[in-house]
């Protein structure tokens, strides 16, 4: 049986007294429950890990970073490596989300040389995949995805197993339109079938996790879907109490 993630990803969002009350709320309303080996991580701001790590104190909830270099170290201004995420206590990162991919060009040479560099640094990668609107309208979606996929399969060889897919429909990203139940379900068990041609132990672990603008009004109907792993969840995330559903729904 594969555990239940759930991730926050502020983005460009959060701050000092933010994430002290954030931390607080979360930390309480999550506080001797039994989340059945249900991960909650939070990815903020890099600049925030260091605070975040002393406040979140629960043992279910760990820390995630929004990206790292595709280096290892150097001349790389601006870039931070996985093995600066770890020393700040990750355990995830994001890598490859559409709005790097679309506004720093990252190309998916760039994203899996990231998610080898994550893993050669202890953490997990939560490697992000999806199409656009007009991909999926003009029946392009599984091709697109495909060759995504195709691209983690060949560059990543045998260190597949240790990464998390995030399907995102990028129409669905930060629009308040979500993919039905029914939509993100057949993706999803589309995408573990092209794992299986490639190795069916390893579909058969892989956590594929589901974003795009989930709320607490539909992350339990999504969370039942059996290929469904997991929630990547933005905007939402930064409601302390509607993530506080989120991190609970169906439980
Ligand atoms: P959203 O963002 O929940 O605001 O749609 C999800 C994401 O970009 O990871």
């Amino acid at each position: 049986m594969r555990s239940k993630i759930i991730i926050a990803n502020w983005k460009l969002n959060g701050n000092w007294s933010f994430n002290e009350e954030f931390a607080s709320a979360l930390s309480k309303g999550l506080k001797e429950i039994d989340l059945k080996d249900r991960q909650i991580v939070i990815c903020p701001p890099n600049v925030y890990l260091q605070q975040l790590n002393g406040l979140l104190l629960e043992k279910s909830i760990f820390l995630g970073g929004q990206d790292l270099s595709d280096e290892l170290s150097g001349a790389y201004t601006g870039e931070i490596s996985g093995a600066m995420l770890k020393d700040f206590g990750c355990r995830y990162v994001l890598v490859g989300h559409s709005e790097r991919r679309a506004r720093h060009f990252e190309t998916t040479d760039m994203v899996v040389r990231k998610a080898v560099n994550a893993i050669s640094a202890g953490i997990t990668p939560v490697i992000c995949i999806g199409e656009t609107l007009e991909q999926r309208q003009k029946g392009l979606m599984k091709d697109v995805l495909s060759d995504q996929i195709q691209a983690l399969v060949v560059g990543m060889t045998d260190q597949i197993d240790s990464i998390v897919l995030a399907y995102e429909p990028l129409w669905a990203i930060g629009t308040g339109e979500t993919a039905t139940v029914e939509e993100a379900q057949e993706v999803h068990t589309w995408l573990r079938s092209e794992f299986e041609k490639v190795n069916p132990a390893i579909a058969e672990k892989l956590p594929i996790i589901y974003g795009g603008s989930v709320k607490a009004g539909n992350a339990a109907e999504l969370l039942q879907v059996a290929d469904i792993d997991g929630l990547l969840v933005g905007g939402a995330s930064l409601v302390p109490h509607e993530f506080l559903s989120i991190c609970l729904a169906g439980l």
